[in-house]
């Protein structure tokens, strides 16, 4: 497995790869991987990449002032053992020094779907993601990039972007994966004690419960329609009993991201939630 950690010279190689006809994917992640980000690389492998780059790197332009940059778990020579097992054929680890150079001074907006949702409580995160993806992109010469729909709004947004923007890729989303609990997994579990991970529990199951709800009641399924319908309040109300503090419950269209009245065909229920200090994300498409 090739490392690389200067940006020109995974470009360069990357160019070439791509100019001997190699299909090149590119999986963008913060590291400290997980069973989610294998998915990844396995959806890579899958749709039949020949090179299957992976980059690490904790992205100090996403992150807002007072969030968790510093403390951001990092671990590479995991990472890199990880990569390997699954079959990456190259790794990225830049520095934010090299991928953000003395002055650097253009930053990508994305102004429509990033509105509400984690744009809205994260001022300049996606901002800081889109601008990140775009160097990737233009760096990793790559066919197609996979993406993890856990962070449904990140996925939606870099797909704008590449339509926006011409890009010459396509975006590929893969399904979230859990731990055997129904906790969706991420890189910030591991700040979780044990009895904050069992009340972040109400989450998967809340969005499990509500979407099977939605999904009967749909189908007129007279059980469906006699049951109490489990909608996005009692889901906030159930979250708070819980122990969590809610950041934001919301039904939206799954393409347009635009606020639902209705749970229905098409849309996304999508929850930010506080367990302690640690802010987890979840969703699930109707
Ligand atoms: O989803 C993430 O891990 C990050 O937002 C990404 C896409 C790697 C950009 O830093």
């Amino acid at each position: 497995m090739k490392i690389f950690r200067e940006p020109k010279k995974l470009q360069k190689w990357a160019k070439a790869q791509s100019k001997a006809g190699k299909k090149i994917a590119l999986v963008p992640t913060m590291g400290y991987l997980h069973e989610g980000h294998l998915s990844l690389i396995a959806k890579a492998k899958a749709k039949g990449a020949d090179e299957i780059i992976v980059s690490v790197f904790v992205n100090p332009v996403q992150f807002c002032p007072g969030e968790d940059y510093e403390k951001y778990p990092r671990d590479e020579k995991a990472d890199l053992a990880k990569c390997k097992a699954a079959g990456a054929t190259a790794i990225f680890f830049p520095t934010p020094t090299n991928m953000y150079l003395e002055r650097h001074s253009v930053y990508v907006n994305e102004e429509d779907l990033s509105k509400g949702l984690c744009g809205a409580r994260r001022p300049g995160h996606f901002r800081g993601v889109c601008t990140v993806v775009a160097k990737l992109f233009n760096l990793a010469h790559a066919d197609f990039a996979v993406f993890g729909q856990k962070d449904y709004q990140q996925a939606q947004i870099i797909k704008r972007m590449v339509r926006d923007l011409n890009f010459d890729l396509e975006i590929v989303v893969a399904p979230i994966v859990r731990e055997p609990s129904g906790l969706a997994r991420s890189s910030r579990n591991t700040y979780l004690s044990a009895e904050e991970k069992a009340k972040a529990l109400a989450i998967s199951g809340g969005l499990r419960k509500l979407a099977g709800a939605a999904r009967k009641s749909g189908l007129g399924d007279a059980a469906g329609e006699d049951a109490p319908r489990y909608g996005i309040a009692q889901l906030k109300r159930d979250l708070t009993k819980a122990g969590l503090k809610v950041d934001y419950v919301e039904c939206v269209d799954a393409e347009t991201l635009e606020t639902r009245k209705k749970i229905g065909k098409g849309c996304c229920v999508l929850v930010a939630a506080y367990d302690g200090k640690t802010r987890l994300i979840d969703n699930v498409l109707v």
